[in-house]
């Protein structure tokens, strides 16, 4: 393994076993908002202090953006980690046992490495920039599904009404002509299942880098297709506006053509 991804692959499983001893504790947990709907408890503050740890050890020098902390600035900016302590965190609250530590690593602008930690199935997922993704060590692909109509497509739903005003007609698009939609509450993890061929896309506006970075090195390794939503969303900077389409290449310019038949026209 990369020493990069040794260091995210230490620092992911510190984060997730400490996030996993609170899993039966929530009623314990200081929880507060950051905005409506968007809560935030000791556990995600902690975990990130953890990981945050674990890279300074190993590279005091290198930048950082995590969720909770925000940025920070390294004697050397080549390389930039980007760390969701939590993702999923109204799941963990509700004891919905599907959350992940998720941890992106950008070198020199490009992301190069990502690994996802679940800590209730204790899965790993691993990618590398030209070395393929892996789930606990074993090699995986996206699904080779051929149809649309037994296609099963991931996504997220917003919660604010001018998102959703957007979102809704998508929703209608996609659903009518695939098998199934799942809003299962975790970017991370929607994009991992999507890399490992359990679901054939998926689509979500308005992500966060944290949510994502690990996420599309997976998808990417695995063999799958990125891109922007709308068609003012560039496909090489998905992290700055987070509008994304995660598919297997058969499906991508299917769901990419729906989604943007939906989306509002530009006045
Ligand atoms: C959230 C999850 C969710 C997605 C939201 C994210 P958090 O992250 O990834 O699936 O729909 O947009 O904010 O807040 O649990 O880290
Ligand atoms: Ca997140
Ligand atoms: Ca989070």
């Amino acid at each position: 393994m990369h020493p990069l991804v040794n260091i995210a692959v230490s620092a992911a499983r510190k984060a997730g076993n400490f996030i996993a001893r609170y899993a039966d504790r929530i009623e314990d947990l200081r929880i507060s908002t950051k905005s409506r709907n968007d809560f935030v408890s000791e556990v995600d503050r902690r975990a990130e202090a953890l990981i945050v740890d674990t890279i300074r050890r190993a590279y005091p020098q290198h930048a950082i953006l995590a969720e909770e902390s925000g940025a920070q600035q390294g004697d050397d900016d080549s390389v930039r980690w980007i760390v969701d302590p939590l993702d999923g965190t109204t799941n963990f609250l509700h004891r919905i046992p599907h959350f992940a530590v998720s941890i992106g690593v950008e070198v020199r602008g490009r992301l190069e490495h990502g690994v996802i930690y679940a800590p209730p199935t204790q899965d790993l997922y691993i990618a590398s920039h030209g070395s393929g993704a892996q789930l606990n060590s074993r090699r995986i692909r996206v699904s080779g599904r051929l149809d649309t109509d037994s296609a099963l497509i991931g996504t997220g739903i917003p919660t604010r009404a001018d998102a959703l005003e957007a979102y809704v007609p998508m929703l209608g698009r996609v659903a009518e002509d695939t098998a199934g939609i799942r809003r299962a509450g975790a970017a991370s993890l929607d994009l991992a299942y999507v890399a490992a061929g359990r679901l054939d896309g998926f689509w979500e506006l308005g992500l966060k880098p944290w949510d994502i970075a690990a996420g599309l090195v997976l998808v990417q390794e695995a063999g799958g297709l990125l891109s922007g939503v709308c068609a003012d969303d560039s496909d090489d900077d998905l992290l700055a506006h987070g509008n994304v389409v995660a598919a297997t290449p058969r499906l991508h310019p299917w769901l990419l053509e729906r989604l943007r038949r939906a989306a509002p026209k530009p006045a």
